[in-house]
């Protein structure tokens, strides 16, 4: 069933924690007053409220949940729900001290923090049923309820006896005989080869951490068991009302989930985005965001969601900065421009003690409304009313780029060519800072997504191939399509068990080449890509190659570049292979930036591949474009504290921000209006 949120507007305001405050009935009527002032229409409730919805065993409180709900409604505020798993009660680990977790080295938790239940602990789930079913009955057809909110940041492994009993169940369904297992996870090396079933040990710190197979099912298990938990949640939940959605909140780059997986699972995605602004480059930081909200976005192919954001600063980053004048709308509006349906906030209210008091709030510990961060907020609401014709409009990619959670986990995993550092974000996100760099939308996908709509593909550092990999790219290139791979891709199988009879595995005829051997460089090394005189793409200058170096066998590809430095001088370090239809690319080195700058230029000029502006975008501007039916919405991004250039394109209107004699404002925002 396709369930979507109800609702006509960006949702817009945050976490709201007034459980903290009940004692304080003025504090409760101010937040109504201010969040109405900042234009705020959503707040999401009881993330973190179990203790005071339970006190006790059995023993149910909701009469305040209900009068809050009952009161925000009445002032307009909807709600986003929260199931309260995240933080459990004292009486529940005191009564039960099964639903503490057991660590990688074996110890066991005791009481305190958050995110740290067993998602195996058949009394947690009991537990959960009860709290989460007192929850649904009462606000599941609530008009104010729009969304549930399952738990909160899913994260962490839990080794404990009834998980690890769980993991020897997932692994007997999957490989059904040990003879399987110990194939699949080459257990005859050092000696570690399985009977039964019954003697599989999860990894562990004092035990096996060197079976890849093993640790790579391992973190396939964890997701599982993880998405297991939530849909047990969600089937509770989804017992008064089975139309509501629900979904959970992701966190930037979080390694040790496949949220891509999980995401099928759910009705819609929505992550917690805190960048560190200020940093640095405000522009690399925009780039990093922007990749995540792209991520998050493909995972569905659907609008997102901004879960949390920061007001002001955290108070758990290195340096609590604050945002200058204008980055809030940046920063906001950015989520937006890449699909988002929402601008959400940590928190409505801050806290007056413990750990986060100190993290920035919509209503600081000041309690008054005359302050330039509050000001920020209530004009940005406002703005946001004033672009609803946006809200749940698409995306549209030409090109997409490869960023894989499984191939990530076997990439890192692997003891391969370099175990100080193999860069696989990094590479994935130089091509989708050149895409980026030549105003075009990206799509950031899984490899198991269809690739065929696609104009360019890029497929960095594929070190894993899975379900048909090479048949699917095979079949795009032979199409038409053009295909970039780089260094150390089709080496592994899904049990990360190496291919035999030469790599990239079942590309070798369309990359047109053999990988025969690579070469690590230490930090302090580097080589050299200097140009070849080729007919179609010629290039001006050499660039730097840092850390990997693929040493290739070329059959019927031809050299673009050549090595410049080391024994293998002169061997191909760029590559070119026509397939079909098709064409193409391996890029044999760990390139700069720049070098991907001018070769995805130059890939997009030959294939006619325009900028959403039609020509690039000036220095520190990014554009993104989400559509309806009939209009293009481009939003126009300046991420740096200077003026930019910019034209404005004769056929586009401008809907949104200020612009003045070709110049867009130190950090702010313009959206431009086409009709299709
Ligand atoms: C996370 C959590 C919130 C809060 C914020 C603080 O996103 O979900 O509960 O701790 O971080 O930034
Ligand atoms: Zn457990």
């Amino acid at each position: 069933m396709d369930r979507n949120i109800d609702f006509s507007d960006f949702m817009y305001g945050g976490d709201y924690n007034p459980e903290q405050w009940l004692n304080q009935p003025e504090v409760l009527e101010q937040d109504i007053e201010y969040l109405k002032k900042a234009n705020c229409n959503v707040v999401t409730l009881g993330v973190f409220s179990w203790s005071t919805l339970e006190p006790e065993e059995g023993i149910f409180n909701f009469e305040w949940l209900e009068k809050i709900i009952d009161n925000l409604y009445k002032n307009g505020i909807y709600v986003i729900l929260a199931t309260p798993s995240a933080a459990r009660p004292k009486w529940l680990t005191d009564k039960y001290p099964e639903v503490l977790r057991v660590d990688y080295d074996r110890t066991k938790r005791i009481f305190g923090g958050r995110h740290n239940f067993c998602p195996s602990s058949k009394i947690y789930r009991q537990k959960t049923e009860i709290i989460n079913n007192e929850l649904a009955k009462r606000f599941a057809n609530h008009p104010a309820v729009l969304l549930w909110h399952i738990s909160n940041e899913l994260s962490g492994d839990c080794y404990c006896p009834s998980c690890q009993e769980n993991f020897r169940k997932w692994l007997k369904e999957k490989y059904k005989t040990i003879d399987k297992v110990n194939e699949a996870w080459n257990t005859t090396f050092w000696s570690h080869t399985y009977q039964n079933f019954e003697q599989i040990e999860a990894p562990s710190k004092i035990g096996e951490s060197l079976v890849h197979g093993l640790n790579l099912d391992w973190r396939r298990f964890v997701t599982d068991i993880t998405l297991d938990f939530v849909k047990h949640e969600i089937k509770t939940v989804r017992k008064y009302n089975d139309k509501l959605p629900a979904t959970i909140n992701m966190m930037h780059y979080f390694g040790g989930l496949n949220y891509v997986k999980m995401a099928k699972e759910l009705d819609l995605v929505s992550w917690d985005s805190y960048p560190e602004w200020h940093s640095g480059s405000d522009y690399e930081v925009a780039i990093d965001t922007g990749m995540f909200h792209d991520i998050v976005r493909c995972m569905k192919k659907q609008p997102f969601l901004l879960m949390e954001s920061c007001p002001t600063s955290t108070n758990w980053q290195k340096v609590s900065k604050l945002k200058k004048p204008g980055v809030l709308e940046l920063a906001s509006m950015q989520a937006v421009a890449h699909g988002s349906n929402s601008v959400l906030y940590f928190q409505i209210r801050q806290s007056l003690g413990a750990s986060e008091k100190f993290h920035g709030a919509v209503i600081s510990h000041y309690s008054g409304t005359d302050t330039r961060v509050f000001g920020e907020i209530t004009d940005l609401g406002k703005n946001l009313k004033n672009i609803k014709e946006i809200l749940n409009t698409q995306t549209k990619s030409e090109v997409a780029v490869f960023y894989d959670w499984e191939n990530k986990w076997a990439l890192e995993n692997s003891q391969g060519p370099r175990n100080c550092g193999l860069h696989y974000m990094e590479n994935v996100q130089k091509i989708y800072k050149s895409f980026t760099k030549l105003g075009l939308n990206v799509d950031v996908i899984d490899m198991n997504e269809n690739i065929e709509d696609y104009k360019i593909v890029a497929a960095p550092m594929i070190y894993m191939f899975r379900d048909g990999f090479e048949e699917k790219v095979e079949k795009f290139v032979k199409n038409g399509g053009i295909f970039i791979m780089t260094y150390w891709s089709g080496i592994a199988d899904e049990s990360d068990i190496c291919y035999r009879f030469g790599t990239p595995h079942g590309l070798i005829d369309v990359m047109g080449l053999r990988s025969e051997e690579i070469d690590g460089l230490y930090d302090f090394e580097e080589n050299e890509m200097c140009p070849l005189n080729s007919e179609e793409i010629k290039f001006e200058k050499t660039y730097k190659s840092k850390y990997l170096c693929d040493l290739v066998k070329l059959t019927t590809a031809k050299p673009l570049m050549a090595y410049g430095k080391d024994f293998y001088k002169g061997m191909a370090a760029l590559t070119e292979n026509v397939y079909g239809k098709g064409k193409a690319y391996y890029v044999c080195t760990d390139a700069e930036q720049e070098f991907y700058d001018n070769f995805i230029e130059k890939l997009a000029q030959l294939n006619n591949i325009k900028s959403l502006i039609g020509k690039k975008p000036s220095k520190n501007v990014i554009i993104k474009s989400r559509e309806s039916e009939n209009y293009e919405y481009i939003f126009v991004q300046n991420f740096e504290n200077e003026f930019a250039e910019f034209e404005l394109p004769k056929d586009m209107e401008l809907i949104y921000g200020e612009f003045k004699e070709n110049e867009i404002k130190p950090y702010s925002t313009i959206i431009l209006k086409r009709k299709k």
